[in-house]
Formats: C-alpha cells, structure tokens, sequence
C-alpha cells in the first residue's frame, strides 16, 4: 500500500515542502490541512501591497489553486489539527474522521503576541497577520482617522507607512529606545526613523502601552509615561510566537520553536517540522535559532520534504530577512551574534547604504538599504566566512562583487 504523507499548516514552509514531494517523485498520498479558507498564499505582501489595497489575494498566493489538484494534493482548508495522536499515527481535526498518517510534518508557523493590557478586547484593536485580519483593518481605515500603531517593528513600520500614504494621522508607539532594535543596527533604526518622521508619522520610543480605554470601540492608548493618546483605531505588531501547543501536547520536545535537528526530524520519530515553528540548528551560526522568515519557511520545507523522502539533507541555509517601506528595500543577511565592529558602507543620506558586522575579520551579517548589490555580496561574504578589512569594506570606490569573488577564490 502507498504511503500517506500529511503536512500540517499551509503556509509557505507547507506548500514548499508539498511541492517539493511531488516534484522528487512522491508518489503517495499527500495531504495539506490549513486553518484558514485560501490555499497558501505569501505574508509579507499584507502589511504592504495588500493592506494599501494594491494587490489581490489571488496575485498573493503562492501556487494557483489547480496547482494542487493537478498535482493529487489534497487540500483540507478550513480545518484545524486538534491533538496528534502519536502512538496510533493519527490526527483529531476540527472537522471530519481522524486523519492517519505514515510521515508527518509541521509547518504551523507563528502566531501574534497579544497586549496584555486591559481594553485590548475593545472593538477597533486589530493584530494583522492573516488575510482575515487585513480584510477586518481595511474595513476599519479612513483618511482622516488618528492610527496608533503598537510597536515599531518590521509590521508596525510597514503598516505606519501605507496608513500614512492612505491619509491616517499615525503615531507609532514602541516600548524600547529604538525601532526594530531586534533586527538592526542603531543607525539603520535611526535612517527609517527619519523617513517616517519625514513622511508625516510621529514615533515615540521608549512608549509602552498600558491599557486601552473607550465606550463602543477604542478611544485612548494609555502608555507607561501617563500619556494619553486619542485614536480612532490601534494595530498592534509587537511580535510573534511559534505555534507549538498541540505538539508539546503530543509529548514532542518543545523549547522556542518544535526542536528539530539538523535533518528537520523532531524528538519522536517520522514527524518532521519546518518554518517559523521550528527551533533549529545553524551550522553557520553554530546554534540552534528560531527564525521568523519566509526564506528560512521556504528553504526548510524544501528540506523537510527530502528529509522525508529519506534523502539526508541538512539544513543549512543562511539566514535573510526584509523589509519595505515607503519603497525603500531593507534587505538583511545572517545574524549579527558576536559580532564586534559595524561598518559603513556609502551615505544614509543618499538613501543607499550598507552596515557590516564583523567579528574577528569576518563578515557575520549585513543590513543594506537600498543596495541590492551590497546585500548579495554580503550573503556571499558570510558564507565564504572570508577575512576581509573594515576599509576594504568602507570603500565605494571598489566594487563588492569583486572583494566578494577574490576572497571566494582564496578560501
Ligand atoms: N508597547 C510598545 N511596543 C512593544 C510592546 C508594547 N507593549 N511590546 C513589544 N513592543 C515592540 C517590540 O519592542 C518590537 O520593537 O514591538 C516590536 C515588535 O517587532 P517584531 O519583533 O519585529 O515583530 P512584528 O513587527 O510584530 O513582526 C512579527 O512578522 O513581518 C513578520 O516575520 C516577520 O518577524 C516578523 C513578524
């Protein structure tokens, strides 16, 4: 008899690895379950081209429907994985018989932290990370409307520059010193500072927000200083969380992320997990990371799915990440641990610009502005873990691709 192969969550690392299977010749059945209505489609677009109402959920997803039928995968949308059945290789869903299984996969992927704080259940809060969400938060935006966006990281930022763009009078409140301080250097946090400043939007560091008050819907943000912010509407970006609970209810090592090693196989054996969810060794790095990225969803799933076909891949991908806002392309590679010197590369002023992190003469990650070129040389640079000089680094005056490609021949 064919085995079945079930992957769990349809999002990118589960429609990657799907596609992967029955590229490399899996000839099983093959089952996608995912909770919400659409087949799987890309994130990054909703808090950018999909919230400004420039972009269709069609145009977003990440294979056409038929895609999946052509292909014999069965796509169980609507539905939900309730508790996993290990010993009996089984999974209770939200509707319909329980579902066996021979290999399985979890591609769960993150979900939204939530503010704490009293009056975050009042009408006009919103989080966004689905397409429900954006279809919700445009129902609710007009211009003229005062936005307080929570949380100055890369979803806050990126729904402060649409909203502003639409006419929303926004403030963006954000609990720590700087903007997205978890992902990128002072100077860059200080660069997207100025342009939303530039752009129209007040930001407020050092804000938490406390609670939020209002009769039918949201009317003030309380922060931690005793300010009160007046508002029509609030959207929270302050971070994600992997999904983890029905694995740890199944008894599967869980410790931020599904702890998986380097072959994407969890603690029991024939269940397999990648994306968001995963809690993963990096062999570049030399640690284990949880990373919240569309590359490492997309590059994990492809790995999971030789994995288990039973062709041993490790994974070990580097690392990159990035954002857009106001058409500026932040593009981030690697991970800047240890790292003990930055290095600029041309002018923030110019609108084109690159930061370096070295570490002992290594390049460990890089953050570049507008500077597609940089950014590619950098993700090479990485790799090759070459021993470059800061001023070989500094100097505009010679090409990147070049440093890049000799110190890739000397390695
Ligand atoms: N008040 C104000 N700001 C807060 C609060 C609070 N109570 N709690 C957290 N924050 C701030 C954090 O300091 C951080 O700067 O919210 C920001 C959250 O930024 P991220 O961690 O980048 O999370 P988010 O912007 O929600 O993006 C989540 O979605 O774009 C994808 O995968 C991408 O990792 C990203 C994920």
């Amino acid at each position: 008899m064919s085995e079945h192969f079930v992957i769990l969550g349809a999002g990118q690392a589960g429609a990657q690895a799907a596609a992967t299977l029955r590229q490399r010749g899996f000839a099983g059945r093959l089952t996608l379950v995912g909770s919400e209505p659409y087949p799987p489609y890309q994130r990054p677009p909703l808090s950018k081209k999909f919230l400004a109402g420039e972009l269709s959920l069609e145009r977003m997803l990440i294979k056409p429907e038929r895609f999946y039928a052509a292909r014999g995968i069965d796509l169980l949308l609507n539905t939900t994985a309730e508790a996993l059945h290990l010993d009996a290789r089984k999974i209770a869903l939200s509707k319909g018989p329980p579902l066996a299984y021979d290999k399985l996969l979890l591609t769960l992927g993150s979900e939204v932290r939530r503010l704490p704080v009293c009056g975050h259940e009042l009408a006009g809060v919103h989080y966004l990370r689905t397409v429900a969400d954006v279809q919700r938060i445009r129902a609710d935006l007009r211009a003229g409307q005062r936005l307080v966006v929570v949380g100055g990281g890369y979803i806050g930022l990126e729904v402060a520059a649409i909203a502003v763009q639409l006419g929303l009078d926004v403030t963006v409140v954000e609990a720590t010193e700087r903007l997205m301080a978890r992902v990128v250097s002072p100077l860059v946090s200080e660069y997207f500072q100025a342009r939303h400043a530039a752009a129209g939007v007040a930001v407020r560091c050092n804000t938490a927000v406390t609670a939020f008050s209002g009769t039918e819907r949201v009317e003030t943000v309380h922060t931690a200083a005793g300010d009160e912010l007046a508002c029509d509407v609030v959207i929270a970006g302050i971070g994600v969380l992997p999904v983890t609970a029905l694995a740890e209810r199944a008894g599967i090592d869980c410790a931020d992320g599904i702890r998986v090693d380097e072959f994407t196989r969890t603690s029991t054996t024939d269940v397999f997990a990648a994306g968001d969810c995963t809690n993963h060794p990096n062999s570049m790095l030399a640690r284990r990371v949880r990373l919240e990225s569309v590359q490492n969803a997309a590059d994990q799933g492809k790995a999971a799915a030789l994995n288990m076909l039973g062709d041993r891949q490790p994974y070990t991908q580097l690392p990159w990440f990035w954002s857009d806002q106001y058409g500026l392309k932040l593009q981030i590679a690697g991970i800047p641990s240890g790292a003990e010197q930055q290095v600029l590369r041309g002018e923030p002023a110019a609108d084109a610009f690159a930061v370096f992190y070295l570490a002992d003469g290594q390049v460990m990650a890089v953050e570049a502005v507008n500077r597609p070129r940089a950014f590619m040389a950098g993700k090479k640079l990485i790799a090759s873990r070459a021993r470059v000089s800061a001023a070989q680094l500094a100097d505009t005056d010679r090409p990147l691709t070049e440093l890049a490609r000799q110190t890739a021949a000397t390695t």
